[in-house]
């Protein structure tokens, strides 16, 4: 762990006597600290003052109470209003901050002569462009550099900065701060067996044997997801995330279909939508496992559903923190954004993102689940830890990204008949309990599962979780060892990178039967999850070992391995009202 130097410490101190009483009215006091950045940054000392930042503010929304009143009649299964989900415009008037923050911000800003721009249509994020000199003031602080080394990119952080007082009831957020990232990873880590002797020649593979290696045709007999392409006018749709550097590729996916899905047309693509910056490179030796897998696992799951591949970019200087407020933005700004959105990329939520930030991001995802989109993602590989390669002997459980309550964790089973994935099981309990304070009171559903299991496992690692936190994964999909396409040979990959894109397929299949049938999407499916356990394959063995410990084991009902189970698509059909 790489500890910042006192002096920088001792300058951020000084720097707060100097400003406090220079540039603003109300005093300054600490909106957001943290001792030191995560393990793997360096302090390399101070930004200079020309170097421009991005800088993003999350204002308090109008009506959030409002908001949760509004999701929480939507996505109660008992609710008389159940799924009638909230339009564009319905969250944007919730979301919209008042006349009172609107102008108490601009006020403020306009001191420094900044000039902000809506960065949401509710305009609850906005954005604004200025020299780390003008941030040095306006938050009274001092902007650093930090090398993570891993990567040797550098970016512009601070440990501490300051609000004027009377702007706190206004600012949730500001970005970039004291949250520290290093380049995303997809959580696909996955045994890629490429350049070993064993990987099979196209055409000329055994009979699967699903017990081994997962493939789409394992998927639909284990799951029972129907074969059939669904109508041309469909208005079921998927979306699966992808950050630079990785690429999807178009000829694999091709060369995917053709092998694994003779029955569907070898044309059917996913659209690509690039954002910040990315690109999504068409070379085969560029394919990424991740990207090609999500995309594999979505179209090759989904008999024609349209696809949507979000791909973000990365820029150095703001991080990729941003890509992922971006993408649930991006799709919060559509008129119709795609119904299931999935992300296979994470990071050790508690270490790297600020707690202002991950509220921030979880009510971003919340707009998203007010209007009908189930928000997906993989729940880590690393058992208890949220990451595989983290040092965590002996502390408590670091908890995955995002812990947020609207978004249903995926984690990971393998082999038929399923048991817990082992290592590449993601599942703790979320350390971070302001964000299950956060969570609607219908979650008591959740919590009574939770609780459940809890029970059953008595004060075995009392200390290394909160009791009361947000618990995951909520359900679980195949993860074992899955057959992918890249760069036109088969290969090998694993983890609940497998099962995020796996299980929101079932959900886009359901979406299309729902839809034909003139009915709503299931969106926010958490309360639907918890209400519904007979809907899953309840799986009782396995475990997730990490931080040095065995980690927890699955039983009968809800367990942080495998959640409420595995997709049963029949039993999920008649519980979605079909
Ligand atoms: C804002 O701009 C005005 C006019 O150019 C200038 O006098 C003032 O010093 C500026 N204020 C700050 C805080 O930069
Ligand atoms: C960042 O760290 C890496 C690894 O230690 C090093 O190679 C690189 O030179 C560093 N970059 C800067 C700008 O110090
Ligand atoms: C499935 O494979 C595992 C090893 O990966 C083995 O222990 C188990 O016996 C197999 N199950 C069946 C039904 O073949
Ligand atoms: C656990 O969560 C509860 C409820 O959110 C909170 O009051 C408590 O401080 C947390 N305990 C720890 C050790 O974080």
């Amino acid at each position: 762990m790489m500890i910042v130097p006192q002096s920088f410490i001792q300058s951020l101190t000084l720097a707060v006597s100097l400003l406090s009483s220079t540039v603003w009215a109300s005093t300054f006091v600490v909106h957001e600290k943290r001792d030191s950045a995560p393990s793997g940054f360096i302090h390399l000392g101070s930004a200079p003052d020309d170097k421009m930042l991005n800088m993003r503010i999350n204002l308090a929304m109008g009506n959030q109470v409002g908001l949760e009143a509004a999701l929480e009649q939507a996505s109660s299964p008992t609710s008389p209003t159940f799924r009638e989900w909230l339009t564009k415009e319905q969250v944007e008037s919730f979301a919209a901050p008042t006349t009172e923050t609107g102008e108490a911000v601009t006020k403020w800003l306009a001191s420094f002569n900044i000039t902000s721009i809506p960065a949401t249509p509710a305009g609850d994020w906005i954005k604004f462009t200025i020299p780390v000199k003008v941030a040095n003031q306006l938050l009274n602080t001092e902007y650093s550099l930090f090398n993570h080394t891993q990567s040797g990119q550098t970016s512009v952080r601070t440990l501490q900065y300051s609000i004027p007082s009377d702007l706190q009831p206004h600012v949730k957020a500001v970005h970039p701060t004291t949250s520290f990232n290093g380049p995303l990873r997809g959580r696909a880590p996955i045994t890629a067996v490429s350049a070993t002797n064993f990987t099979p020649s196209l055409g000329e593979r055994a009979t699967v044997d699903c017990n081994a290696t997962i493939t789409p045709a394992c998927l639909q007999t284990l799951y029972g997801i129907p074969t059939q392409m669904v109508s041309s006018s469909t208005k079921s749709k998927i979306g699966v995330a992808g950050y630079t550097p990785q690429n999807a590729d178009s000829e694999d996916l091709s060369t995917f279909l053709k092998e694994f899905r003779p029955d569907l047309p070898s044309t059917l693509n996913f659209i690509t939508e690039l954002y910040d910056g990315a690109t999504n490179v068409q070379d085969g030796t560029q394919a990424g496992l991740e990207a090609n897998l999500d995309t594999q696992y979505t179209v090759g799951l989904v008999n024609g559903i349209p696809t949507v591949y979000e791909d973000i970019g990365y820029t150095v200087q703001d991080g990729p923190d941003d890509g992922y407020l971006d993408s649930i933005n991006y799709l919060i700004s559509q008129t119709s954004p795609p119904l299931v959105f999935s992300t296979s990329y994470g990071f050790d939520e508690e270490s790297a993102l600020s707690l202002s930030l991950t509220v921030a991001y979880c009510n971003a995802i919340m707009q998203l689940a007010s209007r009908g989109v189930s928000v997906t993602f993989a729940s880590g590989d690393g058992g208890v830890a949220s990451s595989p390669d983290l040092q965590c002997e002996g502390t408590p459980f670091p908890p995955t990204f995002p812990t947020c309550p609207y978004a249903t964790l995926v984690g990971a089973t393998q082999n038929v008949p399923e048991i817990g994935a082992g290592l590449t099981a993601g599942g703790t309990v979320s350390a971070i309990t302001s964000l299950s304070k956060l969570g609607p009171p219908f979650l008591k559903i959740e919590a009574d599962a939770v609780n459940a299991y809890i029970a059953k496992i008595g004060d075995t690692y009392a200390g290394l979780y909160n009791a009361s936190g947000r618990a995951y994964p909520d359900v679980s999909a195949q993860g074992g060892t899955v057959e992918i396409i890249i760069n036109g040979h088969v290969d090998y990959v694993g983890g609940t990178s497998c099962s995020s894109p796996i299980f929101s397929s079932v959900i886009a299949l359901l979406n299309d039967e729902l839809l034909s049938a003139g009915k709503s999407p299931l969106g926010f499916l958490n309360p639907w999850i918890y209400a519904n356990p007979q809907a899953f394959n309840d799986i009782t063995i396995g475990n997730n070992p990490g931080c040095g410990t065995e980690g927890f084991s699955a039983y009968e009902g809800w367990d942080p391995v495998t959640g409420m189970g595995s997709p049963n698509y029949a039993a999920m059909r008649t519980a979605a009202g079909l």
